[in-house]
This record gives structure tokens, C-alpha cells and sequence, in this order.
């Protein structure tokens, strides 16, 4: 028997209509949510990146403004640039496109966002209130649809065995105490690349989330029957089929899909659904007057 595979685009078109919604009842009292997008320099995964966003603004009918800077803009030219965007009233939402060019400090230019405006998460503040289970921050997008995925596909988390490869703090961290918090109760464990025997941990997962950004290494008989599997990879690898080609895989390896009960596919699984949750967030901050 082979897993039901998460359509993430179907989901996340469905997100958006119900945003649409939202957009249109903050239109009667003139407001348009208006999500600002920095990208200095050129690394072509991060266009494709931003052209999506900006199209899933425009199909919901937010604003979407795009600031490029170029590759040798310095720390404080961009923290000025992200102060200017703090101060402009008519922008609810900002996201600093990663990776940003080496010699800039991420975490610095993260932390000059304010708080209210981080519609991608990543403050400390904002990953603060996550841990606090304070509901008033930002939740970060992959994670935030990663929880999406598993409500939508009503998976009983209680009492299950989560295992999150990868710690990440922005998405390895913070999904793994959203799996934990109250109301969700699964057991967490949180592997990385110092951990041993993790074939055998993985077979002990009813929900195996694989983010670690390394094509297929997950394998098919490190699932459990019948497991929900989320791989959050977007690895881009050579295809031998195509003359000079390249395709996408996750980190999961092909073919798990005959032992998974639930399984998101790469491209068209958890990707379209951390767009959807960037939307969303963009709404609230709109809706909550930043
Ligand atoms: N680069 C790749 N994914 C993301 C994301 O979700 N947010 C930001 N800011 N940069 C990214």
C-alpha cells in the first residue's frame, strides 16, 4: 500500500483563499497588508525564492514591495535599510532574504527587525515567545506549516514519537517545541550530525521530519510502516537523465512512499506551505496594526 502524498500546493492555495477573506474585511477600513522583501545580491535559488512570495502577495491581493541591494552592501547600509522599513507605517511585514553575503553577521540583521514586523520568525524575541508558549509573536513559516500539514492530515500527535532530524533555529529548533507543546504532546527527539545510531531512532518515529539539507539520506528502511514523513529538504542534485541537468530531491530518499503511511513530496510539499504561512503572518501583523 503506498502513503497519501501531501499535496503542499493545494494546501496552500486553500490557506490563501481563506486569507483572501481577511484581506478583503482589512480593506473596508483601508488597510492592505504590505510585505517588504530585502535581497542583496544575486544567488539565484533566492530570486526564485522572492518571485514566488511576491506572486502568492499578488494572487491574495497584498502589497509586495522587493528592496535589492547589491552584493557589496555593507551590515549597517542594510540594518539602515530595515530601520527605514521599522519606521514606514504602511509596511506590516519584513523578510531579509538568506543567505546573505559573507562578512555579513544574519543574526544582527535579524535582531534590527522589529519584532512585530518579523513575519518570518526568526527574532529572538519572536523564538522567545515560541518557547514561553506566548501566542502573541510570530511563528517561523516552515515550521508554522509543517504543524499545518499534520493538522490538516489529522494526525494524532498525542502520545506519539517525533523525531526531528536537524537543529536548526529556524526550523529544526523551533518546530521540535511546537511538536512538544501542550495541546500537540508528541515526544520529541531532536537528532543531528553528532548523533549516533540514527537508522534505529528514526524506526522508532510515528512522525519523522527530516531538515537537514542532504539529498536522500534518509533511507527507506529507516521508516517505520505506516509513519508520517516530512522532508523539509530542497536539495538540488545533477540529473543523469538530463544533458548538463539538475532536479530537486528531498532529504528523503525516493521510493519511501511504498513504507510511509503519510509522505510529503520534493518539490510540492512542505515549500508552498511555509509561502502560505509567510502570507498568513503578513495578515496578522496587518490585522494587528503594526
Ligand atoms: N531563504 C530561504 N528560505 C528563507 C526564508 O524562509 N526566509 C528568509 N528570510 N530567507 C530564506
Amino acid at each position: 500500500m503506498g502513503a497519501t502524498r501531501i499535496d503542499g500546493r493545494a494546501l496552500g492555495r486553500d490557506i490563501e483563499d481563506g486569507l483572501s477573506e481577511r484581506i478583503s474585511s482589512l480593506a473596508e477600513g483601508g488597510v492592505v497588508p504590505h510585505l517588504a522583501v530585502i535581497i542583496v545580491g544575486n544567488d539565484p535559488a533566492s530570486q526564485i525564492y522572492v518571485r514566488n512570495k511576491q506572486r502568492s502577495c499578488q494572487r491574495i491581493g497584498m502589497i509586495s514591495s522587493r528592496i535589492d541591494m547589491k552584493p557589496d552592501t555593507s551590515q549597517s547600509d542594510l540594518i539602515s535599510a530595515v530601520e527605514k522599513l521599522n519606521g514606514d507605517a504602511s509596511v506590516h511585514g519584513i523578510l531579509v532574504q538568506s543567505p546573505l553575503p559573507p562578512g555579513i553577521d544574519e543574526l544582527s540583521v535579524i535582531e534590527a527587525i522589529d519584532p512585530r514586523k518579523d513575519v518570518d520568525g526568526f527574532h529572538p524575541v519572536n523564538l522567545g515567545r515560541l518557547v514561553t508558549g506566548d501566542k502573541g509573536g510570530m511563528t517561523p513559516c516552515t515550521p508554522a506549516g509543517v504543524m499545518e500539514i499534520i493538522r490538516r492530515a489529522e494526525v494524532d500527535l498525542e502520545g506519539s514519537r517525533a523525531v526531528v532530524l536537524g537543529r536548526s533555529r529556524i526550523v529544526g529548533m523551533p518546530l521540535s517545541i511546537l511538536l512538544a507543546q501542550r495541546g500537540a504532546d508528541s515526544t520529541v527527539t531532536i537528532a543531528h550530525s553528532k548523533t549516533e545510531s540514527l537508522d534505529e531512532i528514526c524506526r522508532e518515529a510515528d512522525i519523522l521530519i527530516a531538515a537537514v539539507g542532504k539529498p536522500e539520506m534518509v533511507k527507506s528502511s529507516w521508516i517505520k510502516p505506516g509513519a508520517t514523513v516530512i522532508d523539509i529538504g530542497i536539495n538540488r542534485i545533477k540529473d543523469d537523465s538530463k544533458d548538463g541537468g539538475t532536479r530537486l530531491v528531498g532529504d528523503v530518499e525516493s521510493g519511501s512512499e511504498s513504507i510511509a503511511g503519510i509522505i510529503t513530496p520534493v518539490p510540492g510539499g512542505v515549500g508552498p506551505m511555509t509561502i502560505a504561512m509567510l502570507m498568513s503572518n503578513t495578515v496578522l501583523a496587518a490585522e494587528r496594526n503594526v
